[in-house]
């Protein structure tokens, strides 16, 4: 909704600025929007810097479209900003390059890069911290990490652009381990750290990871596992290069997937569900909650966990794809040297707490 009420006080703010202009630019609606008149004074008050460029850009035609997903008043509730590379990084993370109006969302996914290009936060290789758009009939949500915001008035249209006005503001997701914690991966993420593999994940750059939910990890499958085989076999779930649900729903034939465990599975869509079967053919897991976005890539949760097909001497061997990889600074296995007393008692009491 578009709330002429308050244009005339909004205004008045901006020209204090010099910087108000007639006209339907992007800052015409937003400073002519009350309902967005904390993101108006975040713009403009110069309380946690000074935004005045990055007010002209959306204020001149000639600077390029820009489509803004503004927080209302309310979504700033409660959201702590300190510092000015703070705010600047979070409301890069609301622009996305040209006008897009909701009517250009297909329903079902739609993964868009945003401005956020900030090397401290974006680690894909395209540029760019992506959200996903997800459309389902008349409703639209902005999902960003494991979380989501509504978006409550889509296509207040501007000049060089379009405000979508939503109810939360979008925090950068930091890491794998913290977004898989948010969407209740515990024993995921549990697993990562027990077999030292977090800070590999971490450091990768546009991967898709395959990560087995809670229930996956209640057999008693993996107990015969050592250490490091779990390691390799968590490196099973983590695919190079970006595979959004929408590379995937139109798949015709199955495709084979090289895993960072130098192995591949199988992926074949049919009757609407994604299916994964690893090298033995006896282990099959399906995608039980698609593109979950986070700082490196794309989780998919998976409700069983895959086993590649070698056996526990040739594990380290094998691992050669992902600690010899570019893009990963460290390994997913970073200490192979351990001893077998260590490795017992690491399994130990990671399996204790990962069969809760
Ligand atoms: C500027 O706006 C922000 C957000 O509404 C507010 O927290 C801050 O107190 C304002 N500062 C001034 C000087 O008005
Ligand atoms: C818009 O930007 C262009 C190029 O930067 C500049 O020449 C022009 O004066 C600006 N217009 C206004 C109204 O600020
Ligand atoms: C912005 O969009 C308008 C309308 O689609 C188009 O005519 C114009 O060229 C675009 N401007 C820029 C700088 O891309
Ligand atoms: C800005 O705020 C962020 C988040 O609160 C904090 O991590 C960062 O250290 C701050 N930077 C400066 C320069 O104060
Ligand atoms: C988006 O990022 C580019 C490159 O950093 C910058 O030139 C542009 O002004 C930004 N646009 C907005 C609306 O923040
Ligand atoms: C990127 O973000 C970090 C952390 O907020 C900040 O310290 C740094 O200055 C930012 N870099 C640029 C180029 O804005
Ligand atoms: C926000 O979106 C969720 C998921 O689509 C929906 O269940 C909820 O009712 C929406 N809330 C509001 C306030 O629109
Ligand atoms: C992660 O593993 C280390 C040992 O490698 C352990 O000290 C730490 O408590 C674990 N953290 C969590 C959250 O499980
Ligand atoms: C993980 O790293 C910690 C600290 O380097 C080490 O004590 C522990 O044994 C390692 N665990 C495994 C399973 O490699
Ligand atoms: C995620 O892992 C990193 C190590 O890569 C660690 O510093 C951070 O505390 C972890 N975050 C959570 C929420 O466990
Ligand atoms: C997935 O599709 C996008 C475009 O929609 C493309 O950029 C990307 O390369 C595709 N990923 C893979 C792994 O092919
Ligand atoms: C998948 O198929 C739909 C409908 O045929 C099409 O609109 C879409 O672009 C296709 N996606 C990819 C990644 O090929």
């Amino acid at each position: 909704m578009y709330f002429k009420t308050s244009a005339v006080a909004a205004t008045a703010v901006l020209a204090t600025s010099a910087l108000a202009q007639s006209g339907n630019s992007l800052v015409d609606v937003i400073s002519g929007n009350s309902d967005l008149s904390t993101l108006t004074a975040l713009l403009t008050n110069g309380t946690f810097g000074n935004f005045s460029s990055l007010v002209n850009t959306l204020s001149n035609s000639t600077n390029g479209n820009w489509t803004i997903f503004a927080p209302s008043n309310s979504a700033f509730d409660g959201v702590q900003i300190t510092n000015s590379t703070d705010l600047s990084s979070i409301l890069s993370y609301h622009t996305i390059n040209g006008s897009h109006p909701s009517s250009q969302f297909k329903d079902g996914s739609n993964i868009v890069a945003t401005n956020l290009t900030n090397s401290t936060y974006d680690h894909f290789p395209s540029g760019g911290v992506p959200l996903n758009v997800k459309v389902s009939g008349n409703t639209v949500n902005v999902y960003y990490g494991a979380n989501y915001a509504n978006v409550t008035s889509a296509d207040n249209t501007a000049s060089n652009g379009v405000v979508h006005v939503i109810n939360t503001v979008l925090i950068p997701p930091t890491d794998v381990n913290s977004t898989a914690l948010q969407a209740g991966l515990d024993k995921f993420v549990y697993a990562l750290n027990s077999t030292n593999s977090t800070d590999g994940i971490n450091k990768k750059s546009g991967i898709t990871i395959f990560a087995p939910n809670d229930g996956a990890f209640s057999s008693d499958a993996l107990a015969k596992y050592n250490s490091s085989q779990l390691a390799n076999i968590l490196a099973y779930h983590v695919v190079e290069g970006l595979y959004f649900s929408s590379n995937l729903t139109n798949l015709t034939s199955p495709i084979n997937i090289t895993t960072e465990a130098g192995q591949n599975f199988t992926l074949d869509v049919s009757g609407g569900s994604v299916k994964l079967t690893d090298v033995s053919g006896n282990n099959t897991a399906h995608v039980v909650k698609t593109d979950i976005l986070t700082d490196n890539g794309v989780i998919h949760v998976i409700d069983s966990i895959l086993i590649p097909a070698q056996n526990a001497s040739s594990v380290a061997a094998n691992n050669t794809n992902i600690t010899s990889s570019t893009s990963g600074v460290g390994s997913l296995f970073e200490s192979r040297e351990i001893s077998r007393v260590a490795v017992a008692l690491t399994v130990l009491s990671a399996f204790a707490a990962l069969m809760l």
